[in-house]
């Protein structure tokens, strides 16, 4: 019979869950309660970190999702694209937790981060080279079917192409909705007119909530609307 009390797996832990996810490790991440200069330190270093790790996750995701396009294998690369998306979406519910930290006390836990910011967060650093590149073979695959974008929504719905669009579409919105929630954050807790730890003015985040990794696909929607029977017909 099986004895389930006994550890099976090799490495360092007291169980198996400890060895297989590093637990130990992971929880020794975080700065200890006599190293904090404020007990909030916690808070804010769990959000930040989780972050790092749903962005990795997010990204490996889409990393996927390019050679799948880059492949032809459209459905599974849509699959993958709705799991990063979902990662993101994550991300941006846990900004909420912000806002239980309070602005007076943020001032004290800045003391300790030095030029540190999450302009050098390397789950946002991925994101933005994956986007690049997926928006790259999505760019290439447009070409290579000679697909026409607004064709697409008009008269091709459902089609494999448009699903992926849409996926697309999806995570660029998600993006810009976490640049969106984080910049209302940023601005509860410091205020306006304020500049962050690597001298950026808070105010510059809206710019880029605009930014959009796949153009074509906005402009797509742009030309649907000027050409419906309501438009200008200037497309
Ligand atoms: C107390 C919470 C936070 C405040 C007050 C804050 C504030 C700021 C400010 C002022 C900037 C502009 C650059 C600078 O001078 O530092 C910035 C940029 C940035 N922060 Fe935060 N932030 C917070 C939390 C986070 C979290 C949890 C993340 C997730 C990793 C993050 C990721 C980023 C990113 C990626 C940028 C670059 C701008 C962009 O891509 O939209 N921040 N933040």
């Amino acid at each position: 019979m099986t004895d389930y009390s006994q550890q099976v797996l090799p490495g360092e832990g007291a169980d198996d869950y400890a060895r297989y996810m590093r637990t130990d490790t992971l929880l020794a991440l975080q700065r200890r309660p006599d190293e904090v200069v404020h007990r909030d330190e916690l808070l804010f270093q769990v959000v930040h970190q989780s972050t790092e790790l749903w962005l990795k996750l997010a990204c490996a995701e889409l990393d996927e999702a390019t050679e799948r396009i880059k492949a032809g294998e459209l459905e599974t690369a849509t699959r993958l694209i709705g799991r990063s998306s979902l990662g993101i979406e994550l991300v941006t519910g846990q900004l909420d937790m912000m806002k239980h930290l309070s602005p007076w006390d943020f001032q004290t836990i800045r003391t300790v981060l030095g030029h540190g910011s999450g302009a050098d967060s390397p789950g946002w650093r991925a994101v933005r080279k994956h986007g690049r590149k997926i928006s790259s073979a999505f760019g290439d695959l447009v070409a290579q079917r000679g697909i026409d974008l607004a064709e697409l929504y008009r008269s091709k719905l459902d089609s494999v192409e448009q699903r992926l669009a849409e996926a697309l579409i999806e995570w660029d919105e998600r993006v810009a909705l976490w640049r969106a929630s984080h910049y209302k954050m940023a601005t509860r807790i410091l205020g306006h007119g304020s500049v962050g730890t690597q001298g950026m003015a808070v105010d510059a985040l809206t710019k880029l909530i605009k930014h959009q990794f796949l153009p074509d696909l906005w402009r797509a929607r742009s030309e649907l609307t000027d050409t419906g029977p309501m438009g200008t017909g200037a497309a």
